[in-house]
């Protein structure tokens, strides 16, 4: 069954704290999210991908993958929230109501086929996540320090990766009323959906697919890379 992914790439990258948006910045001598996009493109059963760039944006119409034919693009928002569902919208004026629908970071270009195939066996609402491999404390303030509060039972918690897969109509609902009721607690799109009352499937994930988000990460992205060429 096709679908459609979304790529929201309108952010403006501040804590890599460049001179660009970091998913321009270069990745082994190509930018950031056309590893992105070059990845996507390749995944089986694709139907296109609505990309949400920055309205001042000046450089995705030079990227190859802009030359393709499924790849659309919309202005995206000042939230990531707002960029996905700007595309939603569009997308929805495309698509049947019921498509699914991932929707992936431009900023995580390493996550692996088998995966991605993970994510499109399970059910129609589900997120690639890693579980937690830290001990998990949670905090409190008090007198000026940040205490323990308590530890989490680390086999319950997982780290939210994307794509995060959901049917086009329920996900653009979910987000529309997420964003009027508390537009601070949706921070991805499992978190509209679970505050709309369902139950996303956690699909196990490697760690690879990590988002790259300091200065640090690109230089392990390109490790990883250079290992995968090798
Ligand atoms: N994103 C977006 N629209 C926004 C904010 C973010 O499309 N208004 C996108 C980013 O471009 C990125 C993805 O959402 O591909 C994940 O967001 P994040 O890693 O937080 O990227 P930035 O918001 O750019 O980085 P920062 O939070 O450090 O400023
Ligand atoms: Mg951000």
């Amino acid at each position: 069954n096709a679908y459609w992914v979304i790529v929201p790439a309108a952010g403006s990258g501040k804590r890599m704290g460049a001179d660009k948006p970091k998913q321009y910045l270069p990745l082994a001598g190509t930018p950031l999210i056309a590893h992105t996009l070059d990845n996507i493109l390749q995944w089986p059963g694709l139907a296109g991908i609505v990309v949400a760039i920055a309205a001042d944006d000046q450089e995705f119409e030079a990227l190859t993958a802009a030359q393709d034919p499924r790849v659309h693009r919309v202005t995206g928002g000042a939230e990531r929230a707002d960029s996905v569902l700007a595309a939603l919208d569009y997308l929805s004026q495309l698509a049947d109501p019921e498509t699914s629908v991932l929707v992936h970071d431009a900023a995580r270009p390493l996550v692996s086929r088998s995966d991605i195939q993970s994510l499109l066996n399970a059910s129609a609402i589900a997120l690639l996540a890693q579980p937690a491999s830290d001990t998990i404390k949670q905090s409190r303030c008090s007198n000026g320090k940040t205490l323990v509060n308590q530890t989490l039972p680390r086999q319950q918690i997982w780290l939210a990766q994307t794509p995060q897969k959901a049917p086009l109509q329920l996900l653009r609902r979910a987000l529309q009323r997420g964003l009027e009721q508390c537009p601070e607690s949706i921070t991805d799109e499992a978190s509209a959906l679970e505050l709309a009352g369902h139950a996303p499937e956690l699909v196990s994930a490697c760690r690879s697919n990590f988002k790259i988000t300091h200065p640090a990460d690109l230089m392990l992205a390109e490790a990883l890379l250079q290992h995968r060429q090798a």
